[in-house]
């Protein structure tokens, strides 16, 4: 079945939150951010802004009616100043005015007078100090301070990983309207409608149930719009409870890019250990995570880059500890693969590391382990692995041997340009990591005509969700999908929702789907087998008719519920969905976090010129473990973009923050995304259908985030084809492997190299050029 959002996309019919039709009266808002990154205001001057045309009001944290605090894990982040910054972009003031220019023209004519402090930037720096927004966490497995006596081989090393922009087609915005007796209803762009709901209640007093939110459809999230939405709409909130009037903010491009937080970056250090036999036996890992400069969910980030430290491996002793450090950036925050990328980025740099120094394939250490089912993760719960088979199908199906082969002669006979393979198995869990996180509800309505409308948690943010919950009404009903609509996610619908996250939420929402439908139709197959006097499993409901005994009868569907409603069954349900069998317990760091985990194997290939430094990916090769899809054509676009946004992350990608902390990298001309142009020319993917029985609705396993991982690939073989043209250069784990630091790699030398050690890292010689 195709995306039942195809048709309306495609004419540019589908509405965001700037397509709603605006009510008369609508204020527009904007927000003046902090120019510096680390300071006290000393003095805040709005008297010229206030007196430019148009200009309504402009609210500081001394208009909040609440608390000026929307931290959701630690209540560490005012909403507006009170008086000291922490980050370039951080609220200051809110402007409002009759129109968005002379809302934006009033926040240029603000004058914040700022007495600087010291900005910290760097992770490594602000643990040094103690700039912790948690205690460390460490997961242990085994004991590695025994197991380095058993190694042959062991390597020590650091890797470092960049952020990344969500960049999202539709910035960040809300819109608020005031409604009667103060309840005031907020249309958001955002995964987590409840969290908006909280935070407008937390900010303006209001109770919960005076705050609506309301969510069409998103124009991309990726994570980050799973915390970030609120500011804005709680802004927007605050200023439409005041004026009562509605008011509207949605950003720019460029405000948006400055003001919100991105994929963590994070730096390791690495030890690990092999046997003779190439087996893993310890690894010992720090990871120092930046965390920007507010907690938002860097917790919960840091928590599943310890849960995926070790990929798709088994190793019997590992030591894994995570630092969430407190820096001036903008609070980084949820991004596609939520932490697991960069743990798994750092397993594969110290795999990397160990095959380089041996003069071996990488490969050959990733396949001697790869998890095995009742293996056990440093977490404690034990795999069902589908590891080996994806590695093995994947290396014979893309016939690896030859494609290594065919590399090895090509860089024979080219001294110009190099080719580089890398393999990327792929282990990632499902279920928020957070056990009470993984419940949800879905109301259920069949109208006397036969329609069927139906609201979740879930928000449809381009992955499909909303495709795969109508796929679940038509198959439990067996009615055709133009019958089913999916409305609106709506709080006042649907109560303390999830946020839509985790790849989670066709399971959830779809599950609670299920549970709604199966409850109305067992409620009309019943009515029947009383009326025929049959037992209630001889009814089934079969294309839009009733069958009994396996005949089908002249009942439709249509008539089958109006014959309901005339008996006064109900035909509306509400079902509660909380996924089985999970738990964790954080005193100890084990338990049984995650439903089931999805699984993968890629192997990529890509040309570097060694004269330019440019490169090609040229091809990504996947199996993947679907589990049994639902909807191929959804998948297989989650796959695609999956792999496409992974590889901008570990190649172009280059998030530039200048020593004061501000975003140098702050437009589409300085920040580099993949284009057309430079998607891989081939992307192969197998669905593997995996028989074992899982968790997942209708079998068909969670696909959001587990194919970005793949991207990772791209980095090893971009290195693997620079130390086909010289291997005896300093060569740091640092991505995104730019086209500049890949110049700098081929030509590098033993010592130091182009590129400075970390201390002065590339991402300063950027800037500065
Ligand atoms: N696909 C599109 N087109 N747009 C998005 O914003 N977000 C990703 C992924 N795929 C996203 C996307 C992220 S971060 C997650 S967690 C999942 O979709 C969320 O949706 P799911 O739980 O339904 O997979
Ligand atoms: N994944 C994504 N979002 C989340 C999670 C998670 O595990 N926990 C809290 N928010
Ligand atoms: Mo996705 S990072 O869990 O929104």
């Amino acid at each position: 079945m195709k995306n039942i959002d195809a048709y309306t996309h495609v004419r540019g019919e589908s509405i965001y939150l700037d397509d709603i039709p605006l009510i008369q009266g609508t204020l527009f808002g904007a927000s003046f951010g902090s120019p510096m990154a680390h300071g006290t205001i000393v003095n805040l001057d709005l008297s010229e802004a206030a007196a430019m045309p148009g200009v309504v009001r402009i609210f500081t944290y001394k208009d909040i009616t609440g608390e000026n605090q929307i931290g959701g894990i630690v209540p560490d982040e005012p909403l507006l100043s009170d008086q000291e910054v922490h980050f370039c972009g951080m609220p200051v003031a809110f402007v409002v005015a009759e129109s968005i220019d002379a809302a934006r023209a009033a926040v240029k004519k603000i004058k914040a007078t700022i007495e600087p402090l010291r900005v910290i930037t760097d992770p490594r720096e602000a643990q040094a100090l103690g700039e912790l927004i948690i205690p460390p966490r460490t997961f242990q497995l085994g004991n590695t301070n025994e197991a380095w006596s058993q190694c042959k081989h062991i390597f020590e090393g650091r890797a470092d990983t960049n952020g990344q922009e969500h960049l999202y087609i539709e910035t960040q915005g809300a819109y608020a309207v005031p409604q009667e007796y103060q309840a005031i209803k907020i249309y958001s762009s955002t995964q987590g409608p409840t969290a908006v709901q909280r935070a407008v209640s937390r900010v303006t007093g209001l109770p919960m149930h005076q705050v609506e939110v309301e969510v069409n459809r998103l124009g991309g999230g990726f994570g980050g719009k799973e915390d970030q939405a609120n500011t804005w709409a709680a802004l927007c909130a605050l200023a439409a409870h005041l004026l009562k009037r509605p008011v509207k903010y949605s950003l720019h491009r460029m405000e948006d890019m400055a003001m919100t937080g991105k994929r963590h970056p994070y730096s390791a250090d690495f030890r690990i250990g092999l046997n003779e036999e190439l087996k893993i036996v310890a690894y010992e890992v720090t990871f120092y995570q930046n965390a920007g400069a507010a907690a938002d969910l860097s917790p919960a980030v840091m928590e599943r880059t310890l849960f995926h430290c070790t990929n798709s491996y088994f190793i019997p002793n590992v030591k894994a500890t995570a630092y969430s450090c407190r820096t001036h950036l903008p609070p980084n925050t949820a991004f596609r693969g939520f932490g697991g990328p960069q743990g798994m980025f750092m397993i594969e740099s110290a795999i990397a590391k160990a095959a380089e120094t041996l003069g071996i394939e990488a490969s050959v250490i990733q396949e001697r382990n790869l998890l095995q089912t009742g293996d056990e993760f440093p977490y404690g719960q034990k795999a069902q692995s589908e590891a080996p088979e994806c590695w093995h199908k994947a290396t014979e199906l893309y016939h690896l041997t030859d494609l290594r082969k065919e590399t090895t002669v090509f860089n024979a006979a080219n001294k110009w340009y190099k080719k580089g393979l890398a393999c990327m198995p792929v282990c990632f869990g499902i279920s928020f990591t957070k056990t009470l996180m993984n419940q949800a509800r879905s109301l259920v309505h069949v109208y006397t005509d036969g329609s069927v409308g139906i609201t979740t948690g879930a928000v449809e943010m381009g992955q499909g969700v909303n495709t795969k919950i109508l796929q679940v009404a038509a198959k439990v009903f067996s009615i055709q999908p133009d019958k089913i609509k999916i409305h609106t996610t709506n709080t006042f619908k649907i109560a303390n929702t999830s946020p839509s996250a985790a790849s989670a939420t066709a399971d959830l929402n779809g599950k609670a789907t299920l549970l709604a439908c199966t409850a109305i139709a067992n409620r009309l197959k019943k009515m029947v087998a009383e009326e025929l006097s049959v037992a209630e499993d001889a009814i089934t409901l079969q294309d839009e008719f009733v069958w009994v005994n396996g005949q089908k009868t002249d009942r439709d569907w249509k008539s089958l519920v109006m014959a309901g409603h005339i008996k006064r069954i109900g035909l509306s349900e509400h079902a509660h969905y909380a996924t089985p069998e999970i738990h964790f317990d954080a005193t100890k760091e084990k338990g049984h976090p995650f439903a089931y985990h999805v699984y993968g194997t890629a192997i990529l290939g890509v040309t570097v010129d060694c004269i330019r430094g440019t490169y090609t990916v040229d091809t990504v090769k996947v199996v993947h473990d679907f589990g049994s899809s639902m909807n191929t054509a959804v998948d297989l676009g989650q796959i695609e973009g999956g792999i496409v946004q992974g590889i901008g992350w570990m190649t172009m990608e280059e998030v530039v923050y200048d020593k004061e902390g501000r975003l140098r990298s702050n437009a589409l001309s300085t920040y580099k995304v993949p284009d057309i142009y430079s998607v891989p020319k081939e992307i192969a993917i197998d669905f593997l259908q995996t028989p074992h029985d899982n968790l997942a609705i209708f079998r068909s396993k969670a696909v959001g985030e587990p194919p970005l991982m793949y991207g990772i690939g791209a980095y090893f073989a971009l290195r693997n084809a620079v130390r086909a043209f010289n291997n005896k250069g300093y060569f740091p784990f640092d991505a995104p492997m730019t086209p500049e630091k890949v110049l700098m790699a081929l030509y590098a030398t033993q010592q130091e190299g182009i590129i400075q050690p970390h201390e002065e890292t590339s991402k300063h010689l950027a800037v500065d050029k």
